[in-house]
């Protein structure tokens, strides 16, 4: 059985990483997708919530499972028994990072190869990041977040900047 690993933050699920995780459904028999739980950096969305945002939009891929990790990317790649790490690639401007991250992983890891899944041109500009300061600030992120997890990003996003604001 063919299993590969999807890691990420995922702070939270964008459109763009639900296509990577449909098409990387299609070439594994199983798709783990990876939450990494880094006690010592606190995202905008708690583990369990983006935990519960991806179970939810991937409802409908068969093959997918969905995990948080903490520690070394490669130690949970041998734990699921995965010979494969996705990484989706959006621009030049990812690929400094992403290229030393997997010759890093490979030095530490040989047996599991990374395999880079380009980004569909119209996800191209998407950023979890980005997608956190337009919502906070009240813009329109419905092209940008799968529909299912829509109002809940924006709804905790937007109560997020009330407490910041003592409103
Ligand atoms: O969505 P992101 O933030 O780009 O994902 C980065 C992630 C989680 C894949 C990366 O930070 C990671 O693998 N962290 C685990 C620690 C690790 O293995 N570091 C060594 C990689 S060089």
């Amino acid at each position: 059985m063919s299993i590969a690993l999807y890691p990420g933050s995922f702070d939270p699920l964008t459109v763009g990483h639900l296509d990577i995780i449909e098409r990387a459904a299609r070439l594994y028999d199983t798709v783990v997708v990876a939450v990494l739980h880094n006690p010592s950096k606190q995202g905008a969305f708690p583990v369990e919530k983006r935990l519960e945002f991806i179970e939810r939009a991937c409802a409908h891929i068969p093959g997918v499972r969905v995990e948080q990790f903490y520690g070394l990317l490669v130690d949970y790649a041998r734990q699921v028994g995965a010979s494969v790490i996705i990484r989706g690639l959006r621009a030049v401007s990812d690929f400094e990072y992403e290229f030393q991250m997997a010759q890093m992983n490979g030095q530490l890891c040989p047996g599991v190869e990374t395999l880079f899944m380009m980004t569909k041109p119209e996800h191209a500009y998407i950023s979890s990041s980005g997608v956190r300061e337009i919502a906070t600030f009240g813009g329109d992120v419905s092209a940008f977040l799968p529909p299912c997890i829509l109002k809940d990003v924006q709804a905790a996003l937007a109560a997020k900047r009330r407490e910041s604001d003592g409103r």
